[in-house]
């Protein structure tokens, strides 16, 4: 059997308006649309290996890929899954696994079959930024695994690059598909902006923006108490949760207007609200939680003069205590400079807006 070595690669995103409340767990069916910006070096590599052993497997080793563009000393981490953490990522192999005679049916791509019914999978990930902390490591995770294992059961890669560069369905199949590993990953397929809704997320047209960069205030990088997987049933016992679809709804609209008119002081103003009410839920809930330490309301304070300024930035929280920062790319060194002198505490990671997941490496009989 020809053993095959894919390296997939797939950024985080960042949610201006957030995924919190599924209406469908099993599927991870979101109760409202969210939107986000997709990050470019901020991601997970997922080295994939087939070879002639059954099974699937994950080991806690570095992949033998490097991306180029890593910063030098900048954060090249396997992460430390937890056993159910590792059984969920497992079973989504297989889920992808199972998928792949239908989709390359569907998108002309030479399965060989022989291989795809009994060949072993060797998954080693690596992230260039810390898990569980607020940056969505599982959208990065779970994209690159998909994209990495859909791959893998492709006669060669002139079959798979054909449907892949010339079919952008077949991403969005993909995307679908990572949701149900985990649901924020969907959004990491495309860029540089993402707007998902029910099962489906694209690039909405029309959107007029310059080139955005991105900051995070790494204020802790400490495991997370609760998952985000478990705040999306804990916020439901809020009573803030009472028309927040409504709510979400209308500030969805009005960010898409926002970012079709290029008015980047209405899209701060909205990420700011939104990031304050998911926050408030959180604080909410039957059994109130909070990701908030010291530094993350030290830096809400500062940013809070900053939003009704003439040019602010776009400010927002996932489920964590770090702080993104979005800007124009235009005022970049000036935000590095602001943000280094206010936070001399907290090491700062940069990136900008990103095109979404791709295929880094692919090599035949273990020759690279
Ligand atoms: C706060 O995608 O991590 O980052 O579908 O259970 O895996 P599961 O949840 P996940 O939720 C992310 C929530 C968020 C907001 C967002 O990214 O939209």
């Amino acid at each position: 059997m020809r053993e095959q070595r894919i390296v997939a690669r797939a950024p985080s995103n960042i949610a201006l308006i957030k995924y919190m409340g599924k209406s469908d767990s099993t599927l991870n069916i979101p109760e409202n649309p969210s939107l986000s910006m997709t990050l470019s070096s901020l991601c997970t590599v997922a080295e994939v290996e087939r070879s002639g052993a059954g099974g699937n497997y994950w080991f806690p080793e570095l992949p033998r890929f490097r991306p180029k563009d890593l910063a030098p000393g900048g954060l090249w981490i396997s992460p430390d899954l937890s056993l159910s953490g590792r059984d969920k990522l497992l079973r989504h192999v297989d889920r992808v696994r199972d998928a792949v005679p239908a989709l390359y049916d569907q998108f002309g791509i030479e399965l060989d079959r022989e291989t795809w019914r009994s060949a072993g999978l060797s998954l080693r990930t690596a992230n260039t930024f810390p898990a569980s902390s607020g940056i969505a490591s599982s959208a990065s995770s779970f994209a690159a695994v998909t994209l990495g294992v859909a791959a893998a059961f492709a006669t060669d890669e002139r079959s798979w690059s054909r449907a892949w560069q010339g079919l952008p369905e077949l991403r969005r199949i993909l995307a679908q598909l990572s949701r149900r590993g985990s649901g924020s990953s969907c959004r990491s397929f495309e860029g540089p902006w993402v707007y998902w809704e029910g099962e489906k997320a694209f690039v909405p047209h029309g959107l007029r923006l310059p080139e955005m960069a991105h900051f995070v205030i790494l204020i802790s990088t400490s495991p997370k108490q609760v998952s985000s997987s478990e705040a999306h049933l804990k916020i439901k016992s809020s009573p803030l949760w009472e028309k927040r679809v409504e709510r979400v709804a209308a500030r969805t609209a009005q960010l898409l207007e926002a970012m079709r008119s290029a008015d980047l002081r209405k899209m701060s103003h909205l990420a700011w609200a939104e990031l304050w009410e998911m926050h408030s839920l959180f604080h909410t809930a039957s059994a109130p939680f909070t990701y908030w330490e010291p530094g993350t309301l030290q830096a809400l304070q500062f940013f809070s003069q900053w939003i009704d300024q003439s040019s602010p930035p776009i400010v927002t929280l996932d489920a964590g205590p770090n702080v993104h920062v979005i800007v124009d790319r235009s005022e970049k060194d000036l935000w590095r400079s602001r943000l280094k002198e206010q936070f001399k505490d907290f090491q700062i990671l940069e990136d900008a807006q990103g095109q979404g997941a791709k295929i880094e490496e692919w090599s035949t009989n273990g020759v690279g």
